[in-house]
């Protein structure tokens, strides 16, 4: 019999921001979870993804960053690809959309609907800022959404709540460049007919009860309130272009070519294994079953639009599923990059273990509904469940048999009775992940696992193998030999969830080889009876919050702002004092130690960086609202000074979001933040040579940078909300400390 065969699509991630949170645990983890396992299971999987690097995501924020579209989009296409890697999430294609052969596979996808009739030229109006004095396409208006009442919603898709919008239907419509009310302007684009696909889209949709509920009410919605023609055109220059004359200035709508990706990716990955019609077992085999996983803001394009331009296509599979997830949330708000808070996977990853992470998402993971992340949430569940029931019960196992046998000891005759309970208990986990996972609920999948491990805690407990060791030698090594199994099938069981750990403990119980494709069978593999046993260490560490405080504190607390000094005097009863009337957009009064390193001249008009929430204090009797940072190194005290243009009240970040909360000193001691020389585009010397983002520094100038722990592999750099870095008012030793 042939190996049955999935395909896995994965929805894009922008290449306009460092992966965080909420594509992991709503997008990213799951397919790879739900890939591993059959993978094990000796199916032919075919999972692929890649970034989505065009469209006004990126424009906007390359309009930020002063870069080009290009710049960005390769830059975090980097950057994400190597944080999924690190994850441990295994695509066999992660690409993106800026590449030849996706332009050429979304050209045939355009032409092929062109010429079946399913696009349209049409006069239409769009968003015009005579300003700005162009076209104001998808994120380049904001205004408020009709559905929630989002102030600052786009005016393609309201980031709070999903609705997705055509243009002129969200209200008080404003130019997010200049702020001015945008008109509207007649121009032309290509119209995709939607309504061509009315019939058999809800034929296809009413045949898909195996859809998850959330996934099936929203897509039928979008049906009965009317499909509606839509452009799949737009005014700007960063995208594919249109394959048709007299296109200039235009080029595909990012969504209609993005979704193309997954074919345009598979023919990549069969490029790329020399067999350049792989693809089509995937594709044209109705036999293989196509799941889809993403966000729920992504549902429409993939049970609507992706299922209508393949149906327009013709001969190519429809989505089988698309376990859509709801969002984690992070105090009730949507994890975003653009707006909000965000917790970026790159410096996760630098403290904690994949894991770890992976572990913590996936019982947190928002599939039914919304669930949010906190730190504290975080440590309790790997401190108490992956630490104390999991790798606990491993740790114990492991050491004991290791310390008193030193090889995997035999099972003798007279413990049936246990044994038929460790069966039992093993065959029932091993159905019910089975079960689980090949029904996309990875929730449950896991908990089954730390059942077994719970019934593992158990029954070693019960046997008392410590008892028998005194009493019964070959019957303690029988027990152990039975808890031994336990651990080997929770090794198995547990790899789709944490290929690494799962991977290290199977050698601890003495094993060659790799977890991997046609392993699933290893849950119930008889021991290696007589094989050493290496001596085992603990799987998982405990996270302690108090080692990653810095790192907290850095998340949730640090407001830094551009401050000009309008005024400087002596403080009244201190030597080294002054106080300085500083404008952070609004007037504060400092006391700051810099007398024996400033003059009074020298420090007026000076544009310093003040932290502004501190818990104001009384120096001397004269209150200090915040405080002016400065780095020290020797006898010598120089402040920090942005590098460029920069407004009282700019916002100072390590591209970590900070909310407001008002720090004590002790807490804001916590930050650590040096002196360092920019090296190249990715590197500085802070005392010594780091990594951190330099791209947009200048090689050989000194800037501030935060280190989110001491020991950190990376270094952030600091920058005002305009992308000005914050420099050195002359020069310190590498390394020199700010406080
Ligand atoms: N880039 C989109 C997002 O982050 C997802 C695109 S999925 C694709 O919401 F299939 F269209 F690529
Ligand atoms: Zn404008």
């Amino acid at each position: 019999m042939e190996r049955p065969k999935v395909f896995i699509g994965v929805a894009w991630p922008y290449a306009n921001s460092a992966i965080h949170l909420g594509h992991v645990a709503g997008s990213l983890l799951p397919p790879d979870i739900f890939s591993r396992y059959h993978r094990m299971r000796g199916h032919q999987v075919l999972m692929v993804s890649g970034s989505d690097q065009h469209g006004t995501p990126v424009t906007v924020r390359a309009e930020k960053d002063n870069q080009t579209p290009e710049q960005v989009a390769e830059r975090y296409h980097l950057i994400n690809k190597k944080a999924i890697e690190d994850l441990g999430i295994e695509f066999s294609m992660f690409t993106k959309t800026h590449t030849p052969n996706h332009v050429s596979v979304v050209h045939d996808v355009f032409l092929r609907l062109m010429e079946k009739g399913h696009l349209e030229q049409r006069q239409t109006l769009q968003y015009y800022c005579p300003k700005c004095v162009k076209f104001l396409p998808d994120r380049y208006v904001e205004g408020k959404c009709s559905k929630c009442g989002n102030e600052s919603s786009r005016s393609d898709q309201c980031d709070k709540c999903g609705t997705t919008f055509e243009v002129g239907e969200i209200s008080d419509p404003v130019c997010i460049t200049c702020h001015s009310r945008p008109e509207m302007k007649e121009t032309e684009h290509y119209f995709f007919k939607l309504t061509d696909f009315d019939e058999p889209l809800l034929h296809y949709v009413q045949g898909s009860e195996h859809w998850r509920s959330n996934v099936q009410l929203f897509t039928q919605n979008w049906l009965e309130s009317g499909l509606k023609d839509r452009p799949i055109t737009r005014d700007m220059s960063w995208g594919v272009p249109v394959p048709l004359p007299n296109t200039e200035g235009k080029v595909i709508y990012v969504w209609f070519e993005a979704v193309i990706g997954y074919l345009s990716a598979s023919k990549e990955w069969a490029q790329s294994i020399g067999r350049p019609d792989a693809w089509k077992d995937y594709w044209m085999d109705p036999e293989v079953k196509s799941y889809y996983f993403l966000g729920k803001d992504n549902i429409p394009f993939h049970t609507i639009i992706w299922p209508s331009i393949l149906m327009g296509y013709g001969g190519l599979n429809l989505p089988y599923d698309v376990p859509a997830n709801e969002f984690l949330t992070f105090k009730g708000e949507k994890l975003s990059k653009s707006k909000g808070p965000s917790i970026d996977i790159p410096s996760i990853l630098d403290l904690f273990e994949a894991d770890l992470v992976r572990y913590y998402l996936t019982v947190n993971m928002p599939e039914g509904k919304d669930a949010d992340f906190s730190w504290e949430d975080f440590e309790t569940k790997v401190n108490n469940e992956l630490v104390a029931t999991l790798g606990n019960y491993f740790h114990r196992v492991l050491s004991f048999t290791h310390k008193n046998f030193h090889e995997v000891p035999s099972l003798p005759e007279g413990i049936e009775a246990e044994e038929g309970q460790v069966r039992d208990a093993i065959a029932q986990a091993l159905v019910e992940v089975e079960t689980y996972i090949s029904a996309c609920q990875f929730k449950k999948g896991l908990k089954a696992i730390m059942d077994l491990a719970q019934f593992g805690n158990r029954f070693f407990d019960a046997v008392k193998p410590w008892s028998l060791l005194k009493t019964d030698r070959a019957k303690c090594g029988g027990v152990l030999n039975l808890n031994l199994r336990i651990v080997q099938a929770l090794a198995v069981l547990g790899h789709p969830f944490m290929p690494f750990s799962s991977q290290r403990l199977w050698g601890f119980l003495g094993n060659d080889g790799t977890i991997g494709e046609g392993s699933w069978d290893w849950v119930t593999k008889d021991l290696n009876v007589g094989s050493p046993l290496p001596e085992p260490k603990p799987l998982f560490k405990k996270v302690e919050i108090d080692r990653e405080e810095s790192l907290f504190a850095a998340y949730e607390a640090l407001d830094l702002r551009v401050g000009l000094v309008e005024e400087v005097c002596d403080h009244p009863n201190a030597d080294k004092l002054m106080v300085l009337k500083v404008d952070i957009g609004r007037p504060i009064q400092l006391v700051a130690g810099l007398k024996n390193y400033y003059t009074k001249e020298q420090l007026t008009g000076k544009k310093v960086v003040v932290i502004t929430n501190l818990q104001p204090a009384k120096l001397r009797g004269v209150e200090s609202q915040g405080m002016v940072l400065a780095a020290e190194s020797g006898d010598l005290v120089k402040v920090l000074t942005p590098s460029g243009p920069a407004e009282p009240g700019d916002r100072v970040t390590s591209g970590l979001s900070p909310i407001s909360k008002v720090l004590t000193f002790q807490e804001f001691q916590a930050f650590i933040l040096r002196v360092g020389t920019v090296l190249n585009d990715q590197e500085a010397d802070l005392g010594h040579v780091i990594k951190a983002d330099t791209s947009s520094l200048t090689k050989g100038t000194q800037a501030a940078f935060f280190l989110p722990k001491e020991g950190a592999e990376t270094a952030l750099p600091l920058f005002t909300e305009k992308k000005v870095s914050i420099g050195v008012d002359g020069e310190l030793d590498n390394g020199a400390k700010v406080r």
